[in-house]
């Protein structure tokens, strides 16, 4: 991203303003480059500093064909947790072998449909699930790869609604129970292949000490696994859960200093336990296209709050971005179309939706704002469009992907036909 000589903010070498104009706004645009270049940097990552392992990209955060079919020509695997990811991922003909299918509550028509087509792994997350995919393989009959995702009991530092790796937590086999599970898996040797286990402590972390427990404990259960069951689990997957820069302020761990530190824990840990170095895979979602992604808005409402505060309005909001009312989630922004002017005024940015709680970003410095400008947040490559909605029958930005100074679009914006189209 820079600012061009017209004062413009320009990412992958397009102006935004003109993109504003020729797209509409709201938009999301992510910078195709700096996808492919955070693929390429975890890949290269993990191949310095482990002997064999696969980066797997966290569907969650944003998939559409697009995105599918970058992530397959970037040689990374694909997690899906849900139907419709799934459908998404083989749609863009996105390698079987690659995918794994994760969910805590994974009904029978998902689990068919992930045998039906072949995918290649399956995460288990708890035992009804495995036992409805013990009768399921053994009515097809067909085998399919395994995960057993464990609750490793690590608390991650980050926010409360994010942790998933603590006990306390709807995802996942406690440790105790787990070994009846890989006993289980272990009595149908025809249907099931125990490829190894999973945990995901939690999302938007920067202390990746907190991954050192983890690995620790996962080890301890496959040298247990090992003793007890005579079995040498072959891979660990450390999930996700690297943080971003929303902000200035924030100073993430880079993504080399990340997969260095899990790879070394790993290492560590196997080596306490005499236990041969697992094949490691990671799950980043975040990570990879968070900061690659910006969302253009344009201003209208200007309202004073005399003595209180300066709230400005954008043509989107919670619909597009629920993070900061769900979370508290902080971000940036800057005029796109004043992007070379120093910012000195405070003012709040506002969506449009009917809720007090729709503010996109509180007090922030902009540059005298006017009505008819162009606001870009920053940061909002990730976890915005996945988890878009429609209220108050908004239609959905679209989404573009830039490059070169090219820009494609990856999604269309939905139109009001679009909103009634299912109302029967
Ligand atoms: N693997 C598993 C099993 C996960 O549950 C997640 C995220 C990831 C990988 C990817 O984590 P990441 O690298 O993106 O941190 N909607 C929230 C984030 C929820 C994350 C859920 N799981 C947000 O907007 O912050």
């Amino acid at each position: 991203m820079r600012v061009n000589k017209r004062g413009h903010l320009e990412i992958g070498g397009c102006d935004t303003v003109e993109l504003a104009e020729r797209y509409g706004t709201p938009l999301y645009i992510m910078d195709e480059e700096l996808l492919r270049k955070n693929c390429r940097r975890f890949r290269n990552a993990l191949r310095q500093h482990y002997p064999r392992g696969q980066i797997i990209f966290a569907g969650k955060a944003f998939l559409v064909l697009a995105m599918a079919r970058l992530v397959a020509e970037e040689g990374l695997g694909l997690d899906v947790v849900s139907g419709g990811e799934l459908y998404t991922a083989l749609k863009a003909g996105f390698p079987l072998e690659r995918i794994y299918f994760h969910g805590n509550n994974k009904s029978l028509a998902e689990l068919e449909q992930a045998l039906d087509t072949g995918t290649g792994n399956i995460v288990v997350d708890n035992m009804m699930e495995l036992e409805d995919l013990m009768e399921l393989t053994r009515q097809k009959g067909k085998k399919v790869a395994v995960f057993l995702r464990l609750r490793p009991g690590v608390e991650a530092h980050t926010h409360e609604y994010i942790q998933t790796g603590q006990e306390d937590s709807k995802f996942g086999f406690a440790l105790e129970e787990a070994l009846a599970a890989v006993e289980l898996v272990l009595s149908v040797p025809a249907q099931l292949e125990l490829a190894g286990f999973h945990c995901h402590i939690g999302s938007q972390i920067f202390q990746i000490e907190s991954f050192r427990p983890a690995a620790q404990r996962m080890l301890d259960f496959m040298a247990l696994v090992r003793d007890k069951a005579d079995y040498t689990v072959p891979r660990l997957n450390m999930g996700g859960g690297l943080g971003i820069r929303y902000r200035s302020s924030d100073t993430p761990p880079s993504i080399e200093t990340f997969v260095a530190n899990l790879a070394a824990a790993v290492t560590e840990a196997a080596a306490e336990k005499n236990f041969p170095l697992p094949e490691l895979l990671l799950e980043p979602g975040r990570s990879i296209c968070g900061e690659a992604g910006i969302t253009l808005y344009r201003v209208g409402t200007i309202k004073e709050v005399p003595g209180v505060r300066r709230y400005v309005a954008v043509d989107g909001g919670m619909m597009d971005n629920i993070r900061p009312a769900l979370y508290g989630a902080g971000y940036e922004a800057m005029l796109a179309n004043k992007a070379a002017d120093n910012g000195m005024v405070a003012v709040t940015v506002a969506g449009k939706a009917c809720e007090s709680g729709d503010i996109l970003i509180e007090n922030t410095l902009l540059p005298p704002v006017e009505k008819g400008d162009l606001l870009a947040v920053f940061s909002t490559g990730a976890y915005c469009y996945a988890m878009a909605s429609n209220y108050n029958r908004n239609p959905r930005p679209a989404v573009l992907f830039v490059r070169d100074g090219q820009a494609r679009l990856v999604v269309r914006r939905e139109s009001y036909d679009d909103l009634i189209s299912l109302d029967v």
